[in-house]
């Protein structure tokens, strides 16, 4: 018996939809009304041996209906979208895309501690509106990042390859905060392990790269914007969840903290009026974190990788672990 696949959201191209549609019965909602009421969906979901796709959220009681269900491969790295307990109680592999989005991730990190320095969107957009009238003053003034402090919070794979540019491309000292300590990273970069608390009193750039999870949810609150410095940058490229949105505005109108850049969103996407969308001091971006052609195509060969891994009996080379 021919197993049955389900693209839930866009991320493949048609050769990799191909290489699917090779082995299983494929059902493309690639371009299609991937919701519960939807009698196909509900229909195509009944049968899935196989789940792939990026974004979607996927609660225990909508898994549930996939009675047939072996393996879930996301077009991403992050996995909160997912009820993980269900996945695992249930026996069903979760698959990621870890290290091939490592690099181009901790670029995103750099474009937005660069960008909100340097106020490189807020002038840029000065220009563009033909307001560029007088050399540039004190009142245009950014600040440096090289040889400044740069405080990680989660010292994942891509919390390294942003302590390695800070420490080889800018010049900056690197301390973190993690579950686990890195002696090696300590002992390459010269990082120093340090409290959370600290991290937040002594960086001059904050970024946050952590998880969400339940431990990490609103772990950036009023307390710990209170803490930072008033000329601290705070980034965050890893979920919207992390932060007390409310807390942070309040943080930057109250000239707590100097700025923030910012990719992810608790609700994403946000518009306009979002209170963080269009404010001078913060760089908001649209969740472009792993989003280059390169990236995305190595990303989305990878989660395919994994779902014919897992449908096949194989080892997937990335199965989700906590
Ligand atoms: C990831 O891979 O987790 C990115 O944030 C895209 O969701």
């Amino acid at each position: 018996m021919q197993k049955h696949v389900l693209i839930f959201s866009d991320g493949l191209s048609g050769a990799q939809k191909g290489r699917l549609a090779q082995r299983y019965v494929v059902h493309d909602f690639s371009d299609r009304d991937a919701g519960a009421d939807n009698p196909d969906f509900a229909a195509a979901l009944a049968q899935a041996h196989g789940l792939i796709g990026v974004r979607m959220a996927w609660s225990a009681q909508q898994l549930a209906r996939a009675q047939a269900l072996e393996a879930v491969s996301s077009i991403s790295v992050g996995v909160d979208n997912y009820d993980v307990d269900y996945l695992s109680t249930h026996g069903i592999t979760l698959c990621h895309t870890p290290d091939v989005l490592t690099e181009t991730t901790a670029d995103t990190a750099f474009t937005l501690m660069l960008t909100s320095a340097r106020r490189a969107v807020e002038l840029a957009n000065r220009v563009r509106a033909g307001e560029w009238r007088a050399p540039v003053g004190p009142a245009e003034y950014g600040v440096d990042v090289h040889h400044k402090r740069l405080g990680i919070v989660g010292m994942g794979r891509i919390g390294a390859a942003i302590a390695r540019r800070a420490h080889f491309g800018f010049g900056m000292s690197v301390s973190y905060h993690n579950r686990s300590r890195a002696p090696a990273l300590e002992a390459e970069l010269g990082a120093e392990y340090v409290t959370f608390d600290a991290l937040l009193e002594h960086s001059d750039f904050v970024c946050a790269t952590v998880p969400l999870s339940a431990a990490t949810e609103n772990l950036f609150d009023a307390a710990a914007f209170a803490r930072m410095k008033h000329s601290a940058i705070f980034i965050n490229i890893a979920r919207g969840g992390v932060v007390d949105e409310a807390a942070l505005v309040a943080a930057l109108d109250n000239g707590d903290i100097r700025a923030a850049g910012l990719d992810v969103f608790r609700d994403e996407p946000i518009d306009g009026n979002h209170p963080l969308a269009s404010r001078d001091n913060v760089v908001a971006l649209p969740h472009i974190g792993s989003a280059t052609f390169e990236t995305r195509a190595a990303m989305a060969d990878l989660a395919v990788d994994n779902l014919i891994a897992a449908l096949e009996g194989d080892t997937p080379a990335a199965v989700f672990k906590r």
